[in-house]
């Protein structure tokens, strides 16, 4: 019998899609054969990778009798893992797709592609929606994924609501794989005690043991498309994944011998009071979380107006916290000389303090240079890196963006 595990989240950039893939590819590693179902339009995991190339084939046009189950079914990695796609992303076709999910078109389809994998694990939308009860109507598990970010804390009340119904309405053999702490930064003051809080205020069962720590170089491993287990800088974080995999087939055990994590009213009641971090007048922990919408729009205008191949936000050890249009070859170039660029950044920092000092170019090659230039949200510094050709000049472009990052920010 194939396992469906859902995993999802109620919001989106909590690692959902990575722990998609490196789940499957844990589980591969222990001998399984993996599909990995992208449901989500929104930077699934068919947005990374070897998927794209399968975008003609996908859900919709199975739905459509365009062509069979096994036709939108893509190798990906190991010979274990495959990997199926919605097929498209025009509003028509994901409204289309919505609507197939509310007249009951999605449940069967998703069962039509079990066949031949122990398990299916499906990279399901953010929130609630008519494609995520379809998904959850047909899982067996659902497995949720959290960052310990206050915004966070505060959408999980209506996420176990969301299960709570769905166990009783929908599915009632839906179990809690658990929920899953992904990006945890250890040395961080509020990620701690929201981590606490949860343990104090939450059955501890309903947590995995497993958490997996932030670590840049997934970044990495998903801008080139691979899991960490592909990674060697992300040897460490892909060992956690594996953990997270065998965690989850022990607990399985426990779920198919009906003892299934229960997800009281109490529960959700209880991790809606007020979380610790709330009100903190010198939580900037959102403030420079530079995964956002507008940081992106400045980026990718930036990009545009001065013909940049990529970009980078960096802190100053080199850690990248945004990247726009980094892809292929540049990628790897990136990847390779993060660490360095963290060496370079400091030493550039000394430089850029001083006045008239703010814009430093590294040749790579004899095509490509990296253009830096500094920014300070309240005291603390960031680097903008622009990856260009030799022969244009971005510093116009690149001051007008780091100034209007500074007010976004500030
Ligand atoms: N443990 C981690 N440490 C650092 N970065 C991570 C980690 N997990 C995911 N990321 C990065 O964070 C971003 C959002 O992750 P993603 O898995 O796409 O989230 P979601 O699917 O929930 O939107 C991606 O750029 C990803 O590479
Ligand atoms: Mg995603």
């Amino acid at each position: 019998m194939t396992r469906i595990i859902a995993v999802t989240s109620q919001k989106g950039g909590v690692g959902k899609t990575t722990t998609a893939i490196n789940l499957a590819a844990s589980l591969a590693r222990l001998g399984h054969k993996i599909l990995i179902v992208d449901c989500d339009p929104q930077g699934g995991a068919g947005s990374h990778g070897s998927l794209k190339s399968s975008a003609g084939h996908g859900m919709i046009q199975i739905l459509r009798r365009e062509c069979e189950p096994s036709d939108t079914i893509t190798p990906l990695f190991d010979d274990k893992v495959f990997g199926c796609v919605i097929g498209s992303k025009t509003p028509a076709d994901l409204i289309y797709f919505e609507s197939r999910a509310a007249d009951g078109g999605l449940p069967p389809l998703i069962k039509a592609l079990a066949p031949g994998f122990d398990y299916l694990v499906i990279d399901a939308p953010v929130g609630s929606s008519t494609t995520i009860k379809a998904i959850l109507e047909v899982a067996d598990e659902m497995l949720l994924t959290v960052n310990c970010k206050a915004a966070t804390v505060k959408t999980l009340p209506d996420f176990i609501r969301l299960a709570q119904w769905l166990r009783t309405e929908v599915n009632p053999r839906l179990k809690l794989a658990g929920i899953a702490v992904t990006m945890y930064r250890d040395d961080d003051h509020s990620e701690k005690k929201i981590l606490d809080h949860f343990r104090a205020k939450l059955p501890r069962g309903l947590f995995l043991e497993t958490i997996i720590p932030f670590d840049p170089n997934l970044e990495m491993a998903s801008i080139r498309s691979v899991p960490a287990l592909m990674v060697s800088s992300a040897r460490e974080t892909a060992r956690r994944y594996l953990d997270m995999a065998v965690e989850i087939k022990q607990r399985e055990g426990e779920l198919e011998n009906g003892a299934a994590l229960d997800l009281g009213d109490l529960i959700a009641e209880e991790i809606s009071e007020r979380h610790p971090e709330e009100g903190r007048p010198d939580d900037d922990s959102d403030r420079t979380n530079f995964r956002n919408r507008r940081t992106e729009d400045i980026l990718a205008s930036m990009c545009d107006q001065a013909n940049l191949i990529g970009a980078v936000i960096a802190d100053r050890t080199g850690l990248p916290l945004a990247i726009h249009n980094l892809k292929g070859g540049s990628a790897d170039t990136i990847a390779a000389m993060a660490p360095e660029l963290g060496k370079t950044l400091e030493k550039a920092a000394v430089y850029m303090d001083q006045p008239k000092a703010n814009n430093i170019s590294i040749d790579l090659d004899s095509g490509d240079r990296l253009v830096l230039r500094t920014f300070s949200i309240d005291t603390t510094r960031f680097f903008l890196v622009g990856l260009c050709p030799q022969t244009i000049d971005p510093a116009g472009e690149m001051v007008l963006a780091a100034t209007r990052l500074t007010e976004e920010l500030a």
